[in-house]
């Protein structure tokens, strides 16, 4: 087999063969294929798609280039969920606490924030001591003893992913509804979970910017869990404006403490009771109460072990930030728009995320938001608090907030995206 054959065949919109697949994926592995032939590969996937038997070999394929977990020792039924990405979308930290509070186990692998969508990892890292960086055995015991484990997917893990991941990120090979569904679901399936729930975020903080495209990449996820034998349900859930009141690490960390102790915005909750409901019953265990294990801080106890056994304190101080400057809104009226995008970019320049993989974040930087739209506002009032440890950055996000929102006079009506738009089962 050569790859100039397999590059050329998906360039003239033909259909690759199992057997090309298969090679294509094991050899870029191995460092047979070339990264400059691999996006060549990835780019006329990009811009010519593949039908849905391309996407389940690929899948198979990117699964078969590494180890698979198994959680058959452990007692508990296994629920796991993913989020495409988006801006403030902290929801991973109070929800896996809060579906092993209600009797499931959660491994959840996450991962870091690259560009303007922040990463669940480097939000608990903020938390004094936690490591995300565990073993297989450390993993299992964590999930053993304590119901969940939020950590880095091990480099055994679909390998093929990690090296394509990477490269797709800087060759503008990202957004490609086939190459984001093979590389959510290998790891997925890889991981072993019994099920799985995708939060796919539809707007403009998100991949997908329209609901059809959003549609199209949770159906396609939700046809591959089901054929490995995984139990899959997408929520296809709003990225137009940001989840709840930050975006930022330890802001976002914060954020979800108070979600934990039965407090927090009405978003954060609408949506983590939402997928909380959708991972228990996808697991057998309908009957479960998730408002309730919020509201009895049984969920809380359960991040306090989870957050302790993985090196943290969960009452040491969350890191607060040296220097903040404060967006006011320009005119009185009704907040209709504040864009999820600029939000994001803006927390990424504060120093909330990277430009490079290897970038350090700053824990304490990001946007503190003050009115959420619909909100009546008031001219001069605070709209968005940036933080920064290093104040020079302040006039480049200030450029990404301009234009971020809109205020529409007093009384005009003003209709609310839904949270959950629609689920994809
Ligand atoms: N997250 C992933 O893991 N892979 C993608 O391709 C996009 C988002």
């Amino acid at each position: 087999m050569d790859v100039i054959s397999v590059i050329r065949a998906k360039r003239d919109r033909g259909e690759l063969s199992d057997e090309q697949i298969d090679w294509v994926i094991d050899a870029y592995t191995r460092g047979e294929v070339a990264d400059e032939q691999m996006s060549a590969l990835a780019m006329a996937i990009l811009l010519n798609g593949m039908n849905r038997k391309e996407i389940a070999r690929w899948t198979a394929a990117m699964i078969a280039s590494g180890e698979r977990m198994d959680f058959s020792a452990l007692t508990r039924p296994t629920a796991d969920k993913h989020s495409t990405g988006g801006v403030g979308d902290k929801i991973t930290l109070p929800l896996a606490p809060l579906v092993a509070a209600c009797g499931a186990a959660v491994p959840q692998l996450s991962g870091r924030g690259l560009g303007h969508t922040g990463g669940t990892l480097d939000k608990l890292e903020s938390i004094p001591g936690w490591r995300a960086l565990l073993s297989n055995e450390e993993m299992l015991s964590v999930l053993d003893s304590t119901g969940a484990v939020i950590c880095a997917a091990g480099d055994g893990l679909a390998p093929a992913d990690k090296k394509l991941y990477a490269l797709r990120d800087v060759t503008g090979t990202v957004e490609a509804i086939p190459l984001i569904a093979s590389s959510i679901m290998s790891k997925k399936i890889a991981e072993g979970t019994g099920s799985l729930v995708l939060d796919v975020k539809v707007g403009s903080g998100a991949f997908m910017k329209t609901i059809e495209d959003a549609r199209e990449l949770a159906s396609t996820m939700v046809g591959l869990g089901t054929d490995h034998g995984v139990r899959t349900v997408a929520l296809l859930t709003d990225m137009s404006t940001p989840l709840g009141l930050t975006a930022g690490n330890a802001l976002e960390v914060r954020e979800s403490v108070e979600v934990l102790a039965g407090g927090g915005p009405a978003d954060v909750v609408e949506l983590t009771i939402a997928l909380a409901r959708e991972m228990l019953a996808a697991a057998g265990l309908p009957d479960a109460d998730p408002a309730k294990a919020l509201a009895d801080g049984s969920a809380m106890d359960v991040w306090r072990r989870m957050i302790a056994a993985q090196g943290g304190d969960p009452d040491a101080a969350l890191p607060t930030s040296k220097e903040q400057h404060v967006v006011t809104a320009p005119a009185s009226g009704v907040l209709t728009r504040l864009d999820a995008y600029g939000v994001g970019v803006a927390a990424w320049r504060l120093g909330a995320g990277r430009a490079r993989k290897e970038d350090p974040v700053q824990a304490a930087a990001g946007v503190e938001i003050h009115a959420k739209p619909g909100d009546p506002v008031t001219a001069g009032q605070p709209l968005l608090t940036l933080h920064t440890d290093t104040p020079e950055r302040f006039a480049y996000a200030l450029e990404s907030t301009e234009g971020t929102f809109d205020i529409a006079p007093e009384g005009t009506p003003f209709t609310a995206t839904p949270v959950v738009r629609e689920r994809i089962a």
